[in-house]
């Protein structure tokens, strides 16, 4: 059974990158098991002279959650035309480990605008030695919506059979490394 760990840009309680991931651990195929990372909020700024034995908890929690991973899927508002700031910071805790080096990875979209934030994270986790799998872009516009929309949105039979069909391809990403 693949694990694969999602992370969401956003920290609203509302957010439609959160509900996207959600629903696509609700969807996933029987092969694999999607758990999100609840902990972008909690982590400090990242510090570099806290690392090693000086790694803050929530910064270890996230680095062991990546590493037993077997990949990782992220969705993202974008601010400003970049990644947020809470995102930046988690991914900057994984940089100087091997959590990150080699470990599939691939973006969902959740807005159809967002275009400098996904370009960013996809040139900062190619950097970082993510393997981010390219080809697959899911993206299901819920920009402005409210739960009770969305929700709708994500439950429909086109958008389910979307989601099931992305998280199979990156399914077969991973095994097929
Ligand atoms: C402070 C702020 C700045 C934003 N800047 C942009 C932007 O530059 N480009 C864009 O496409 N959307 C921008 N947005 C819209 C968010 O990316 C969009 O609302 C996103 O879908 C929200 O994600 P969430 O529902 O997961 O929180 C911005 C939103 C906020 C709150």
């Amino acid at each position: 059974m693949l694990h694969i760990l999602a992370i969401s840009g956003s920290l609203r309680a509302a957010s439609t990158n959160s509900a996207l991931l959600a629903a696509l651990a609700r969807n996933a195929p029987q092969s694999c098991r999607l758990t999100i990372y609840d902990g972008v909020g909690r982590l400090p700024i990242f510090n570099p002279d806290e690392e090693d034995e000086r790694t803050p908890p929530e910064a270890r929690r996230l680095i062991e959650a990546v590493s037993e991973a077997d990949g990782v899927i992220v969705s993202s508002p974008e601010y400003a035309h970049g990644v947020p700031g809470g995102l930046k910071n988690a991914l900057d805790w994984l940089v100087s480990r091997d959590a990150a080096v080699g470990k599939p990875a691939m973006l969902v979209h959740a807005s159809h605008r967002s275009l400098f934030a996904r370009a960013a994270l996809a040139e900062i986790m190619r950097t970082m030695s993510f393997d981010l799998y390219a080809d697959t872009e899911l993206e299901i516009a819920l920009l402005g919506k409210k739960p009770e929309e969305f929700d709708a949105i994500l439950q429909l039979q086109e958008n389910v059979a979307k989601m099931r069909a992305a998280v199979s391809v990156f399914v077969g990403f991973v095994n097929g490394r």
